[in-house]
């Protein structure tokens, strides 16, 4: 069997456009238009190529962009500070604060800081809360780019064994969650799951979000599963030249489409999903605010 490859670019693409057909509605009907206030510590190189990015497709789809690069050496109360004077501000629709935070501040207050109306990265605890409880609250970027990809690919999701690779707050927690209320078997593996390889084959859809090159070996894919694949790795590539790098991701993608029936790459897969899902729920909140029912 040879996989379906699942093109993220193309679906981000399309999510982008129903954004801003949104984002026209909003301006035509209540004169209202969606701000989303970006704040990024720090020089970390792949960070700010991630902000810069949020930033254009912001400004792309028509809404406002409010982009803020602070030092290194910024003080936790000061950065709290910058996020309560946004929390006040009703041009301003959606706060997003780049993660990681340099070391010495604690990004649980930070995030906590946020208002969770505002919270358009669904990690303050009333969001995850929600999640893990009654549903309705501001749902993570990447795992809700995800799971649009899953019910796109295998339409309703019911019944399925799921397996999420990762339990991070950002990723794997909230895509277990979301497979859960799709009504899904969820099995949540880490580094200290004894037999990842049987979890593995054992499983309809594999969602991987580790953070290890791939770790996921193809020949552990069961035919015909789908898998989306959240890690990007930079690793060396000697054979492109000295000094030259590629992104791969946590599943090894040459063998494992081979088995699966569908597989998201990387780059182009779930990666351009996160910030058009960012843009959605920053429409979202925006019309939650103003109570607009679109
Ligand atoms: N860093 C990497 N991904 C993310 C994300 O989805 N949100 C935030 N705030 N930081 C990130």
């Amino acid at each position: 069997m040879t996989a379906r490859i699942i093109d993220g670019k193309a679906f981000a693409q399309t999510v982008r456009e129903g954004v801003a057909r949104d984002v026209a509605a909003l301006a035509a009907t209540h004169s209202v238009k969606p701000g989303l206030a970006v704040i990024i510590v720090g020089y970390d190189p792949a960070s700010q190529v991630y902000v810069r990015n949020k930033v254009k497709q912001t400004a792309e789809v028509g809404m406002n962009g409010f982009h803020f690069e602070l030092p290194e050496d910024t003080a936790e109360a000061d950065l709290i500070s910058k996020v309560k004077e946004l929390n006040g501000d009703p041009a301003v629709n959606g706060i997003l604060v780049q993660l990681p935070l340099p070391k010495h501040i604690n990004e649980a207050a930070v995030v906590g800081a946020i208002a969770p109306a505002k919270d358009v990265d669904g990690l303050h605890v009333v969001n995850t809360g929600l999640l893990a409880s009654s549903g309705g609250g501001m749902v993570p970027c990447t795992p809700l780019g995800c799971i649009l990809m899953l019910k796109d690919t295998l339409g309703d999701l019911t019944g399925k064994k799921a397996l999420v690779i990762g339990r991070s707050i950002l990723v794997g927690k909230p895509v277990a969650q979301l497979l859960l209320s799709e009504n899904c078997t969820v099995t949540i593996a880490h580094s200290r799951t004894k037999n990842l390889a049987g979890e593995v084959a054992a499983a309809d859809i594999v969602v991987a979000a580790v953070g290890i090159p791939e770790m996921v070996k193809g020949d552990w894919v069961k035919p015909g599963a789908t898998v989306i694949d959240v890690g990007i790795n930079r690793v060396p590539a000697p054979e492109r030249g000295e000094g030259k790098t590629r992104l791969v991701g946590d599943v090894e993608f040459a063998a494992a489409s081979k088995r699966a029936g569908a597989i998201t790459p990387v780059p182009g897969g779930v990666g351009p999903m996160t910030i058009a899902c960012l843009l959605k729920n920053t429409v979202t909140a925006t019309c939650k605010q103003h109570n607009i029912d679109l």
